[in-house]
């Protein structure tokens, strides 16, 4: 049987890394073959691209179009074999951040990213999404205790994380089904709580 195909979504700090290495942990407790990855990333040149993603300015149209080429790597190499041969997949991140950072954050025209994304994934989607949920204000305090250095989107403004922040809570308003709302502000057992319920529905 097919595997299923999870992602994380939020703004930075919202609580991604932490509940995605539960994830993993928890499906592996259930006997399943799970394959953990993120993006930008997930193969050989998909994380040379998230490389320089992060740290070299460019143009807009260029940050979308190096996201997508990562994508189609990922896809190709990773998640649709993994998929085929019934493992699960639990990723970083998805198409649904191209949607929220180049085109909510950055204002790139959200047409721009549906060609990008009909032509890459040509109708395939995750089984679920979780966009973590939490207000800029918190999501940068819980960044600053990590001490990490920012990359170039966590150097953004707190303008451009609310229109992502918006992005994210638009897509999950037309896509209820997809894409489920977490509301990190919640304690992290809590959170796992809610994520089993969900992920016991796919
Ligand atoms: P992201 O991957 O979305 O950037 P992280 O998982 O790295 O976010 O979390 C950012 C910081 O917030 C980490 O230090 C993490 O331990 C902490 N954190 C995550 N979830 C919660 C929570 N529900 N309550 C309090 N702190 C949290
Ligand atoms: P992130 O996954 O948050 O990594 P870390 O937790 O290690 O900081 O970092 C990836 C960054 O890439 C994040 O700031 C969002 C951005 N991004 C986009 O702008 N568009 C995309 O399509 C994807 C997948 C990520």
């Amino acid at each position: 049987m097919r595997g299923k195909f999870i992602t994380l979504e939020g703004i930075d700090g919202a609580g991604k890394s932490t509940h995605h290495a539960w994830l993993v942990d928890h499906l592996k407790n259930q006997g399943r073959e799970i394959v953990a990855t993120r993006e930008p990333g997930g193969t050989g040149l998909g994380e040379k691209l998230r490389a320089l993603l992060l740290s070299e300015p460019m143009h807009l149209e260029t940050e979308a179009l190096l996201m997508f080429a990562a994508r189609r790597e990922h896809m190709d190499k990773l998640i649709q074999p993994a998929l085929e041969a019934g493992k699960w997949v639990v990723s970083d991140r998805f198409t649904d951040a191209s949607y929220a950072y180049q085109g909510g954050g950055r204002g790139l025209a959200r047409e721009r990213i549906q060609v990008l994304e009909r032509w890459v994934q040509a109708g395939f989607q995750p089984d679920i999404t979780f966009v973590f949920d939490l207000p800029v204000e918190v999501a940068f305090e819980r960044l600053a205790k990590t001490g990490n250095v920012p990359d170039r989107f966590e150097q953004e403004t707190r303008e451009f994380f609310e229109r992502v922040r918006k992005t994210y809570l638009r897509r999950a308003a037309t896509e209820p089904d997809r894409i489920k709302v977490v509301d990190s502000r919640q304690s992290i057992t809590d959170i796992q709580k809610v994520l089993e319920i969900h992920i016991s529905t796919i």
